[in-house]
């Protein structure tokens, strides 16, 4: 049995991985911002605060793990949060690891760091994949591209414009590709990362079994929803505009410039092969009745921070 501390448990891929340790019988810490943000195991996880403004405090909550898992990061810059920040406790998370006897990190990055020059997202995870290998610690990077499943955001808010707006534009051509995974199957390559399983790389991608150009992932989320729209190429300037036009009404940034930028320069997607099997599309089958029904916000996540995800 292992002690695992897990940066938001109570998050997104966080929470999927607790659920697969419990499952397990391992012994489950989290350092949440968000300690009263509902979850589905009852006393089963100790919650820590994710004090990056108090070393000793985050020392204290690592000590006596075997492994610390971070999710930790920020989509976006933002006046409540930006890179320069996360990448600051990141470092001091980090730290606090080594300081703890942590022995082994997994930490989560992003596909193709090192293609995302002039991407503040993608220099920031580039930079702390350079500390862990200088920390001398045991560790595992897993790299998604995008992730899907229960309460995430591109999926679900790409049914969502669907069922809400008269077309769909994709920027550019929309023939740049992306293969989505499962977060179930992210879950389960933490997993195989925390247990350090002989054979896995130490850098991993994880990326689905399905590619789809980012057109036709529209327009099959389209036909298994059951609307016609036109999907239409708009230029990334024309695409950011109305998506910022439209963040009012949702209360969130919609996209960033990066995030379009990162998408049609192909960093969604990777040559390896997956280590994931759900099907994107056989998944959307199944979830076809709710999927798409609520917008997912990713600031409303930040601000409120006693609601689960799958509600705001
Ligand atoms: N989801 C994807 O499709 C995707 C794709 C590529 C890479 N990734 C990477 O995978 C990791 C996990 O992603 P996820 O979607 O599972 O994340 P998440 O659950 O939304 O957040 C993970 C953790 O980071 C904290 N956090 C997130 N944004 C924050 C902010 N702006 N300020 C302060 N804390 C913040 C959360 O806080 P709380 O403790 O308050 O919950 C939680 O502890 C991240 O490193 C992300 O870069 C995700």
């Amino acid at each position: 049995m292992k002690t695992v501390a897990i940066t938001g448990a109570f998050g997104y891929s966080g929470s999927a991985i607790a659920e697969l340790l419990l499952a397990r019988g391992d012994r489950v810490r989290t350092l949440t911002n968000s300690p009263n943000r509902p979850h589905p195991f009852g006393q089963t996880i100790e919650v820590h605060p994710l004090a990056f403004d108090d070393p000793p405090l985050l020392v204290a909550a690592l000590r006596g793990c075997d492994v610390l898992v971070n999710t930790y990061w920020v989509r976006f810059k933002h006046r409540l949060f930006s890179f320069e920040q996360a990448v600051r406790n990141t470092q001091r998370l980090l730290a606090a690891a080594r300081d703890a006897g942590v022995e082994r990190i997994v930490h989560t990055s992003i596909l193709k760091p090192e293609e995302g020059a002039g991407l503040a997202y993608y220099e920031g995870k580039l930079r702390l994949e350079k500390d862990l290998e200088a920390g001398g610690v045991s560790h595992a990077v897993l790299r998604p591209g995008v992730l899907f499943g229960r309460g995430d955001i591109l999926v679900n808010n790409i049914t969502w414009v669907l069922r809400h707006m008269p077309i769909f534009g994709v920027f550019g051509d929309g023939d740049y590709s992306l293969a989505p995974l499962h977060v179930e199957d992210f879950a389960a390559i933490a997993v195989r990362a925390i247990d350090a399983e002989p054979g896995l790389p130490r850098v991993i991608d994880c990326h689905g079994p399905q590619t789809f150009a980012y057109r036709e992932l529209v327009r099959q989320l389209a036909g298994i929803i059951g609307v016609r729209r036109p999907i239409v190429g708009v230029s990334p300037g024309l695409g950011l505009l109305v998506s910022k036009l439209l963040n009012p009404l949702v209360g969130d940034v919609i996209i960033t410039r990066e995030e379009i930028e990162g998408l049609m320069r192909g960093l969604l997607w990777s040559a390896a092969p997956s280590l994931g099997t759900t099907q994107l599309t056989l998944w959307a089958r199944a979830e076809r009745d709710s999927l798409g029904r609520r917008y997912a916000s990713e600031v409303g996540r930040r601000v409120k921070r006693d609601v689960a995800y799958e509600q705001i």
